[in-house]
Formats: structure tokens, sequence, C-alpha cells
């Protein structure tokens, strides 16, 4: 099974963007497996570092080196992605030419309580994302305005509406990374 690494802009314990992650991940469990790293522990990005390398970023560039594809999940901050986001994504293109991302398949989703969803965050992040050399797909698009009631306590879609939406996005990132992953 297509290993997929994902990106969570933020460190919040009941952060909703982690909620949706998590509800992503079971979705899609009998198509790919989901690995959610954990980004709080990873210094803001120094290029002095390098000299001696926190285990944080070594275990993040050794999971996204792993990964078939990468997902980044944001809250938008002040209509961008979140700099926890950012400074991750900096540290997976670096090195200059030892960029981790290159070459992957990868898909942006969001949720904010705002009425769109984070939209504007995400378009943001692809931008970025193009100059890193991340393959990423183009539709479905996954801009979700967050309601408290739309998963029960063990992360179980609700709506029935909502729940085939997110189940056709699961379906159509698990044809995209199979499509589009590197040869191993
Ligand atoms: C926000 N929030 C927000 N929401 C939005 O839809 N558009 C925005 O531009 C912003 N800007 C913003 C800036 C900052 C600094 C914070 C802390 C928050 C609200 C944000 O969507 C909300 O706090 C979410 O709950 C954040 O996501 P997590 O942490 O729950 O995943």
């Amino acid at each position: 099974m297509k290993k997929v690494a994902v990106l969570v802009g933020s460190l919040r314990s009941d952060s909703i963007n982690r909620k949706l992650a998590e509800v992503l991940a079971r979705l899609a469990q009998h198509r790919l497996e989901f690995d959610i790293v954990d980004l709080s522990d990873v210094p803001l990005y120094n290029e002095d570092l390098w000299k001696n390398v926190p285990e944080a970023i070594s275990e993040l560039k050794r999971r996204l080196a792993e990964a078939d594809g990468v997902l980044f999940v944001s809250p938008e901050y002040n209509r961008s992605f979140t700099a926890v986001l950012k400074n991750a994504i900096d540290w997976g293109s670096r090195p200059y030419g030892q960029n981790v991302f290159s070459g992957k398949p990868g898909a942006v989703v969001g949720t904010s309580p705002g009425a769109i969803g984070s939209a504007v965050g995400q378009s943001q992040l692809r931008t970025v994302l193009a100059a890193i050399h991340v393959v990423t797909m183009g539709q479905p698009e996954v801009y979700l305005s967050w309601k408290d009631d739309m998963f029960d306590g063990d992360l179980n879609v609700v709506n029935e509406s909502t729940k085939a939406f997110l189940d056709n996005w699961a379906a159509h990132f698990a044809r995209w990374i199979e499509r589009m992953a590197p040869e191993a």
C-alpha cells in the first residue's frame, strides 16, 4: 500500500485540521497509509543547524523521503497558511539539491470555522508547492467550513453528504498517488 506523509499546520492539541487529517486517514485506510508527522519539536529554520542536525529534522526528512506522497493540511492564518507548515516545508526543501518533496505527488486540504474554509490559505500554499516541485492534485478541492458536530467522538463523519464528499476526495487522492508516485 502506498504511504502518505501528512503535515498538519497546527500544533494545537484540539486542532480541527488535525481532526480532518485523522478523518481522511480513516476514509482512505483501505487505499493509503497515512503517516501524520509531529511538527511540535521542529525548530525555526536556521541554516547553521545543518552543522549538527536536530533529531526532529532528521526524522521529518526521513519520513518525507520514505513517503510516496504528501498531504498538507493547514488552518488559514490571516489569509495564508501557517508558519508551522512553512517552516517544515523549508526544512524539507534543503540543503540545496536535497529537496525531499521534489517530484512527489501531493494534495492540499484544510478547514476553518469561517465560511471560505481556508481557501485563501490553500491558494497560497499551492504556489509554494509548485516551487518545491510537489505534483499537487488540482481537483477535487476541500474547503471545509468547520462545524463542531460534523464528526463524532470516534471521528466518524455524521452527515451523509459530507461523508460522500470526503470519501470521493479520498478515492481521487489514492488514484493520484498511484498514478503520479515516482518509481521506487
Ligand atoms: C485565525 N483564524 C482564521 N480563520 C480563517 O478562516 N481565516 C483567517 O485568515 C484566520 N486567521 C487566523 C489567524 C490566527 C493567528 C489564528 C490563531 C486564527 C481562525 C482559525 O481558522 C481557527 O483558529 C482554527 O481553529 C485554526 O485551526 P486549528 O488550529 O484548530 O487546526
